[in-house]
């Protein structure tokens, strides 16, 4: 199963920003890194401000719709529906945004919607995941997630997330704490139709630093930034699949924040990033190439 989505899995982040290496401080090549920076900064949109500086705002990452929604605060039930990304930015145009209220409350900023199901750390326990139907506006299944999952907060700049979920052109996944991982992350492929858990692997990537981290063709991308602030980096990437080669991982940088980010969530279907830094809510937009099959 997983060697089939391998093959159809085409996309890697493209090389935005590097760093450029001391020795190439004179190539001519420099130029074209420093251009290429400011392809990034320019690729930044805010396109809404809420005061909270928690939270998260999505599209479903695995449907068609051009709904909107927004999360607002690390703990609530009440969920935000705007028609589309415009009605989203023009807070005052009509119609205004549909309120919904779950039965439960979330915890955190990692929830994600995926082919018209929210799913969400529910506040109070420690490991539980809820899958709520957004059209029937029930409660469709529950799962504990094993493993130690939930026993610590996943980033050290981001406290309130204890679970983050994300969704990337191989489906579900959750990232989470462990046992004795000392602080390591731990990445777990969930299936969403029966919520059973395909695989969990620990990562190399340290929760000390981090402030979010995002799922791209099945590699973990983690955001670091020292005492969060910037600049905000991915300064390590974990590949469970074995998918993308070293040379072709990136290091890529965020344009400069004040302050570290709630959630950055990357939807396959239109290849961005969604992010929420300091109660802003942004788009970064990725470049990303079909990947060569490896030899
Ligand atoms: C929950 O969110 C609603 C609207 O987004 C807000 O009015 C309310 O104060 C929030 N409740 C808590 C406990 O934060």
């Amino acid at each position: 199963m997983m060697v089939a989505l391998q093959r159809a899995c085409l996309l890697v982040l493209f090389l935005e920003v590097f760093l450029p290496l001391p020795q190439h401080a004179q190539d001519p090549a420099m130029v074209h890194y420093i251009y290429q920076r400011f392809q990034v900064l320019e690729s930044l949109k805010i396109v809404r401000k809420t005061m909270d500086p928690d939270g998260s705002w999505m599209k479903d990452a695995g449907g068609n719709s051009a709904k909107v929604y927004l999360l607002i605060g690390s703990r609530n039930n009440t969920v935000w529906e705007f028609a589309n990304l415009r009605t989203f930015m023009e807070d005052s145009t009509k119609p205004g945004p549909r309120k919904l209220v779950l039965p439960l409350s979330w915890q955190g900023s990692g929830q994600v919607i995926y082919k018209s199901f929210l799913f969400f750390h529910n506040q109070g326990t420690s490991n539980e995941i809820i899958k709520y139907n957004l059209q029937k506006k029930t409660v469709e299944d529950r799962m504990l997630l094993p493993g130690g999952a939930g026993r610590a907060p996943i980033y050290q700049h981001s406290l309130s997330t204890y679970i983050d979920l994300a969704v990337d052109e191989h489906g579900l996944w959750a990232i989470h704490s462990g046992p004795g991982t000392q602080g390591h992350l731990v990445l777990t492929k969930i299936e969403p139709d029966t919520l059973g858990i395909e695989h969990s692997w620990e990562t190399p990537c340290r929760n000390q630093d981090a402030e979010a981290s995002f799922l791209l063709c099945g590699v973990l991308y983690v955001v670091y930034s020292f005492s969060g602030q910037g600049p905000h980096r991915i300064t390590c990437v974990y590949d469970p699949l074995g998918t993308v080669r070293e040379e072709h991982l990136p290091n890529l940088f965020f344009p400069k924040r004040p302050r570290s980010h709630s959630m950055i969530h990357y939807n396959p279907r239109d290849k961005q990033l969604y992010a929420w830094n300091e109660g802003n809510q942004i788009i970064y937009k990725l470049q990303t190439k079909k990947r060569l099959p490896l030899e």
